[in-house]
């Protein structure tokens, strides 16, 4: 997979001509109550710049709660979120893409009405205003500039292997298909910070594998934070990793501190184990021996 083409630099659509990234993510003091369920209480993590931050737990814990604070799907009841040296107060999903910011949630979220291009084609809009209609309709403005989109959209799909499917409809695609037009529909923005809440469920070991050899890649030119379940792409992917459970941050560190961390293993060990998650490459015990 290549490196997704740069937007000409006429378009003035991406400010950033400089690719190393340099922005920070910091999530401070973050609590967040439903009601009575306290899902998350002070918890703090800083994605550093091009740094890939693995974000795990039990099923349960405040991954998913805290994903979502982050790109705006939930407001935090208590701490602040500072990107890019400035705090985001009242962060709504349609800004996302004006700060550089880019997701793809936990299903797929294709539209089906949409072909393949055409939804890669609706996350290019940095200026996205009120979100889909206005993306689709209000830009962009000139044959130009939709040439000049289409083409990004093309690379985008390119990157990930599925630019063949550029003129079906999502609905006609295998589930891992799906989910690679929708990392190309997030990365064609050329975002500085992409949020990912477990891309690999789904996949095959080998499709799994690429995914990695891909955030890898990425990480070399945007920050990349990620929620995931698999112990083994966690593992390999991540420079560093903030453990929750119950809610509450129980150990943060390099994958290496996090997998010696007696702490991290207790909280697998003593919850229902998903069975997507491989406690033996976690933490080196003995799988078996868990409860669950
Ligand atoms: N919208 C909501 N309303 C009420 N409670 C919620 C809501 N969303 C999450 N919770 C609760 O908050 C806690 C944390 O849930 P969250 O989905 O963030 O966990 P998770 O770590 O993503 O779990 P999983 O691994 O199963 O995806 C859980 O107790 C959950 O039941
Ligand atoms: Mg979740």
């Amino acid at each position: 997979m290549g490196p997704l083409a740069q937007p000409p630099d006429s378009s003035g659509s991406t400010p950033h001509q400089d690719r190393s990234p340099t922005a920070r993510l910091e999530m401070t003091g973050i609590s967040v109550a439903f009601g009575g369920v306290k899902a998350l209480t002070d918890v703090s993590l800083t994605v550093e710049p091009g740094q890939v931050h693995g974000l795990i737990g039990p099923n349960g814990a405040g991954k998913t709660t805290m994903f979502n604070v982050a790109c705006g799907l939930v407001r935090a009841t208590e701490g602040r979120i500072v990107w890019r040296g400035q705090e985001l107060r009242r962060l709504r999903p349609a800004q996302l893409a004006g700060l550089g910011i880019a997701r793809t949630l936990q299903g797929v979220g294709l539209f089906p009405g949409l072909t393949v291009l055409e939804n890669v084609m609706v996350g290019a809009h940095r200026h996205a205003r009120a979100g889909f209609f206005s993306a689709l309709f209000a830009v962009p403005t000139s044959d130009a500039d939709e040439a000049r989109l289409r083409e990004r959209a093309v690379a985008a799909l390119g990157e990930l292997d599925a630019e063949g499917y550029a003129a079906r409809y999502p609905g006609s695609l295998p589930y891992p298909v799906q989910k690679r037009v929708a990392l190309a529909r997030a990365l064609v923005s050329e975002p500085e910070l992409l949020l990912l809440d477990e891309p690999a469920s789904g996949l095959s070991e080998d499709e799994m594998r690429e995914l990695g050899d891909l955030i890898g890649h990425l990480s070399g030119r945007m920050s990349v934070l990620l929620v995931e379940h698999h112990m083994d792409l966690v593992m390999r992917v991540c420079d560093h990793i903030t453990v929750l459970d119950s809610g509450k941050q129980i150990a943060a560190g390099t994958p290496q501190q996090v997998q010696n961390d007696p702490a991290v293993t207790e909280a697998y060990l003593g919850d229902a184990v998903d069975d997507t998650t491989d406690v033996s490459e976690l933490a080196g015990t003995d799988g078996g021996t868990h409860r669950g």
